[in-house]
């Protein structure tokens, strides 16, 4: 499973980046309206793209079929690369089918259920985000949810990517990557989270204190 950066901060990227195993990074309005309201978001995008070279899922804010293709048009032309996230509803399912006749890549986000999932994949997503989160704040069981989803795509052998999306901590990491999806969006402090474990720490210290010790007491010898 890959791991994505579900984020638009720029110094959370730029780290990210160095980590050696971040394949990508998802945006959506929330994200960039967090980090500055009044920011230019081709600028950020642009930036964001530079940063990490890898995959970047740009949102669209229309709601209707000819809004987001004009805007997925425009987003083609700042970088060619670009995924197009469409939201999943009905006029984005028309989007998606006519941006797959295009070659673009579509990210269908906001999907919380295997149906829409199952849509999605049919009209020609190239990836579809379940949240888990957000499943998870109503009491409705992620998990379940994503292992539908996964197992449908093992019997059905469907083409769409999965990520798992709305990560709210390691956990979901766990489950998202047992459940067998293939790609995980992460919040930059969940990354972090993720990688910590206080045996390495309590590891580490030991390792240096030891390698201290000895040469503290070779210093000795030679100096005898
Ligand atoms: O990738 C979608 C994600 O950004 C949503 O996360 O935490 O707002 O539910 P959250």
């Amino acid at each position: 499973m890959e791991i994505y950066v579900d984020s638009a901060n720029i110094e959370h990227i730029r780290h990210a980046a160095t980590l050696g195993f971040i394949a990508g990074v998802t945006t959506n309005p929330s994200l960039l309206g967090k980090e500055d309201s009044s920011m230019d978001v081709k600028q950020r995008i642009l930036e964001i793209h530079k940063l990490i070279g890898g995959h970047l899922s740009v949102e669209v804010i229309s709601t209707n079929t000819k809004g987001m293709l004009k805007e997925a048009e425009e987003i083609v032309k700042w970088f060619p690369e670009a995924t197009i996230k469409i939201p999943m509803i009905a006029e984005g399912l028309t989007a998606v089918r006519e941006l797959n006749k295009q070659n673009i890549p579509t990210n269908v986000t906001l999907v919380f259920s295997a149906t829409q999932a199952i849509a999605a994949n049919n009209a020609g997503a190239t990836y579809v985000s379940v949240f888990m989160g957000r499943l998870d704040d109503i009491s409705n069981n992620s998990t379940e949810v994503l292992n539908d989803i996964c197992e449908i795509w093992d019997v059905q052998d469907y083409d769409s990517r999965i990520i798992a999306a709305s990560i709210r901590h390691p956990i979901h990491i766990i489950e998202a990557a047992k459940a067998g999806a293939d790609i995980a969006t992460v919040p930059y402090k969940v990354i972090m989270q993720s990688l910590k474990h206080p045996l390495t720490d309590a590891g580490l210290e030991q390792f240096l204190a030891d390698y201290d010790k000895m040469q503290t007491e070779r210093q000795k010898v030679i100096s005898v």
